[in-house]
């Protein structure tokens, strides 16, 4: 028994080795190995498959303000480091457009991509708002439009939680405790503009009745990131965002990241 224990610990050892040898030979040679993309499926009319750019333009790993602030919050988001990093050059696009405008995060869960957000927002040396909204009770207003979603997902957290991340980087912070904006939008001052509207509530009337909220007070030039377009889980998202497209007011641009952004035209 100890034997074939031997045996077979050496022959996992010997062949982990290998791997690890291989993967080096082939990386200095320019080659790397990767797991054979999933085949395409589809969920209801829209069709998927992993998808993996070929890009390789990475200006995240230089910038050590973008580093430090995804390390701090990476345990506190569901959002991989491109959608961050996106978000994090789109804040400061919009400052530049119009440094007066406030911004909108609608779905916080723990807080991690509101840090990122906010984070640039001091940087920039805004004082201007940035209101936080989310239930901190899970996902709403689930659907038949909504293929996996039933409401109540995402419950795991807390308004403390979130609040623990922007107020360590930014002091112009609003939260937002409750439906947004059914519960909470009356809160807002009605003369604010914004300049930007960062979506993740993976659910078709969430997503639209915030855009529908929002519209009127969104800056020509203003953007509104939609978290979850590229996402199989999120079809209802992915259903409201194509329902946009050909629209003359506004502009739709599917990031193979996974993001929807829709650029308000007039
Ligand atoms: C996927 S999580 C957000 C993830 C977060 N942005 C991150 O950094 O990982 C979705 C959140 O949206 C919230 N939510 C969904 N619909 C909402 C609504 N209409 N009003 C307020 N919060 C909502 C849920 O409570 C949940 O916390």
């Amino acid at each position: 028994m100890v034997v074939k224990l031997f045996f077979y610990l050496l022959g996992l050892n010997l062949y982990v080795s290998m791997k690890k040898l291989l993967i080096n030979i082939l990386s200095k040679t320019g080659y790397r190995i990767s797991r054979k993309s999933k085949l395409n499926f589809s969920v209801g009319d829209f069709q998927y498959e992993q998808i993996t750019p070929f890009a390789d333009y990475a200006p995240w790993l230089q910038d050590k303000e973008f580093t430090q602030i995804y390390s701090r919050i990476k345990d506190y988001t569901l959002v991989d480091i491109y959608r961050c990093y996106e978000l994090w050059e789109m804040v400061e696009a919009i400052h530049v457009i119009n440094p007066t405008v406030c911004f909108l995060e609608v779905g916080v869960w723990k807080g991690g991509t509101s840090g990122i957000i906010g984070r640039k927002l001091a940087l920039l040396n805004s004082t201007n708002n940035f209101y936080l909204a989310d239930t901190f009770s899970g996902v709403v207003k689930a659907t038949e439009k909504d293929t996996f979603y039933k409401g109540g997902e995402h419950a795991d957290t807390a308004m403390e939680t979130a609040e623990g991340i922007i107020k360590s980087v930014y002091k112009n912070y609003k939260i937002l405790k409750g439906i947004f904006p059914n519960d909470t939008a009356t809160i807002i001052n009605k003369d604010e503009r914004f300049g930007f509207c960062h979506i993740d509530v993976d659910v078709y009337q969430s997503a639209k009745d915030i855009v529908d909220w929002i519209w009127d007070k969104l800056i020509v030039g203003g953007v509104i990131v939609f978290d979850d377009y590229g996402f199989h889980t999120c079809t209802g998202v992915t259903r409201y965002v194509n329902e946009q497209k050909g629209k003359s007011d506004r502009a739709v641009i599917h990031n193979l990241n996974g993001h929807a952004i829709i650029f308000k035209l007039r």
